[in-house]
C-alpha cells in the first residue's frame, strides 16, 4: 500500500477564520492527511494560546473530510523541519491575492533550497472570502463591529469575550 500522502498547513491562526477552513477543506480532497500545524511563536504578541488555537482548529475541522483526515499541532523552530518530521510531501499555504503570492513566493523558494523533497502547493481560496484575516477580523471585533460570517461562531464568540476582557496572550 503507497505510504499517505500529508500536507501540512502551516500558520499563526490567531485566529482560525472561515478563510482558512476553506483552504483546509480544499486540501483535504487533495490529500489523505492534512495537519492543521500552528506556529509557536514567543516573539509574536497572540490573543489566544497556541493550545487554545490548536483546540480551536480540532474542534472546527472535526467535520471535515474523514475522521481523523485532519488534525490541529503546533511546532516550533523550521517548518521544512517540522514538515520532515512529519513525513509530509506537501506545505500548504492559502492565496487571496497578488500580495499574498509575493509573499509566499521567496518562502517557497527558500523551503525548496532547505528540502527540496517537500512541494509548497498554494490554494486559492474562494473569493467570497478573499477578504477575510485573522488581523482585520481582530480589529473589526475590538471595534465593536459583526464578525458574522468571518469565523466559526464559537471562535467568535470567544474571540469578543476575549477582546472585551482586554486579554492577550504573552
Ligand atoms: O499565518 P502566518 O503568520 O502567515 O504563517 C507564517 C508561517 C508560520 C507559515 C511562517 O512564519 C513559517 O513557516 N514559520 C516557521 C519558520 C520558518 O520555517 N522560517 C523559514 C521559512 S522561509
Amino acid at each position: 500500500m503507497p505510504s499517505p500522502r500529508i500536507a501540512i498547513f502551516p500558520g499563526s491562526f490567531d485566529p482560525l477564520t472561515n478563510g482558512h477552513l476553506d483552504v483546509i477543506r480544499r486540501t483535504a480532497r487533495l490529500f489523505d492527511r492534512v495537519i492543521v500545524a500552528v506556529l509557536i511563536n514567543p516573539k509574536k504578541r497572540a490573543v489566544f494560546a497556541v493550545d487554545d488555537r490548536v483546540a480551536m482548529i480540532t474542534e472546527s475541522c472535526a467535520g471535515i473530510g474523514q475522521p481523523g483526515q485532519v488534525t490541529a499541532d503546533a511546532f516550533e523552530g523550521l517548518l521544512v523541519h517540522y514538515a520532515a518530521r512529519q513525513g509530509a510531501c506537501a506545505v500548504i499555504r492559502g492565496l487571496r491575492s497578488g500580495v499574498d503570492f509575493d509573499y509566499e513566493r521567496p518562502r517557497a523558494l527558500m523551503n525548496a533550497h532547505l528540502a527540496p523533497e517537500i512541494e509548497t502547493v498554494c490554494v486559492i481560496g474562494a473569493d467570497r472570502l478573499a477578504h477575510i484575516s485573522s488581523r482585520l477580523v481582530k480589529e473589526v471585533a475590538g471595534l465593536g463591529g459583526s464578525v458574522e460570517g468571518l469565523l466559526p461562531d464559537a471562535i467568535a464568540q470567544r474571540l469578543v469575550a476575549r477582546l472585551r476582557a482586554g486579554k492577550s496572550e504573552s
